[in-house]
């Protein structure tokens, strides 16, 4: 899309998370007018000084915990995401790591292909069912109003929902209640799904008190950041039967994984693939040159993420 524009496009080589140091030199390379970065991609002061030329950052994700917001606004720089393209894809994969961990479907796996099914037996690998059950979301924007509309509409649970404010929409979409603060969810609810961004207010939202206050049948999904959750304190809640399991697609620090959670057969675990699905992935790509595109053409980019005022 870009180059179709007439852009000269630069595209690093790797495939994979840059460095440091690799991000900084590649951006020395020329006077840029631009950057598409990657969640992986720390953008800060250093890195905005690094290329001083580029007044928009087009980030290829949703959440933009990435880039230093603060510093972009202090040097002018325009910051985009990507919202709303991958919802559907988001939840979606929410809801299949709830299955997964509620049905068992990881384990299972593991345990027919280790060869250990040796013969149908009644009470072997059991589960537990989600009709009826209590969903709880916490964060009640895009991805957790789809999330719990799937579920109460799809599989029969309730919802209850915390978030900084009451949100009608969610309610009429989702028949959702809402709960005025976080312990009340996490007290109610048979499965917790975390959909909040990461600020400084959400990081470790679920701390080794908090996950106490769950039931020891609940399970915890996270498909947001991973440094909302206290890892640790989740691999001993695991390991101790303080909550019953947990799926996640994010970690504390990615692609590090805390001690001993690779080794909880109770833990579902995905590497931040949420929104990776063929279509997901072409519609964050075409925003983000879209982003850039009408920011060079002197419009206001689409989805210029907000500044403090
Ligand atoms: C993925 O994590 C995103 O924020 O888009
Ligand atoms: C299970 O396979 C059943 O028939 O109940």
């Amino acid at each position: 899309m870009l180059r179709d524009k007439g852009f000269e496009v630069d595209v690093s080589e790797k495939d994979g998370v840059l460095t440091r140091e690799e991000l900084l030199t590649g951006l020395k390379q020329k006077p840029y007018d631009g950057v598409l970065c990657l969640l992986t991609d720390k953008i800060d002061g250093e890195v905005f000084e690094a290329v001083p030329q580029a007044k928009i950052f087009a980030n290829y994700a949703v959440g933009f915990d990435n880039v230093d917001l603060k510093a972009a606004q202090e040097r002018g720089v325009t910051v985009t995401n990507t919202p709303g393209v991958l919802t559907d894809t988001v939840a979606e994969h929410t809801v299949a790591l709830m299955l997964a961990i509620s049905s068992r479907i990881a384990e299972g796996d593991r345990f027919v292909r280790a060869g250990n099914y040796d013969g149908w037996a009644p009470m072997m690998l059991l589960g537990t069912d989600l009709k009826g059950k209590t969903l709880g979301i916490l964060g009640a924007g895009r991805i957790g109003a789809r999330v719990a509309h799937i579920c109460a509409h799809g599989l029969g649970m309730n919802v209850i929902y915390y978030d900084i404010k009451q949100s009608p929409e969610f309610e009429a979409a989702t028949g959702g209640a809402f709960r005025a603060d976080v312990e009340s969810v996490l007290r109610e609810a048979d499965v917790v799904s975390v959909h909040v961004p990461l600020l400084d207010a959400t990081r470790h939202l679920l701390n080794a008190d908090r996950l106490r206050m769950m039931k020891s049948s609940a399970y915890l999904i996270n498909t947001s950041r991973g440094p909302v959750i206290d890892e640790a304190a989740l691999v001993e809640a695991l390991k101790g039967g303080v909550i019953r399991g947990a799926a996640l697609d994010v970690f504390e620090n990615e692609p590090a994984l805390a001690p001993g959670l690779a080794q909880c057969e109770n833990a579902v675990l995905t590497p931040h693939t949420a929104s990776a699905t063929d279509e997901t992935r072409e519609k964050m790509a075409e925003i983000a040159a879209e982003n850039l595109i009408a920011f060079f053409e002197g419009r206001v980019p689409p989805n210029a993420v907000p500044m403090a005022s």
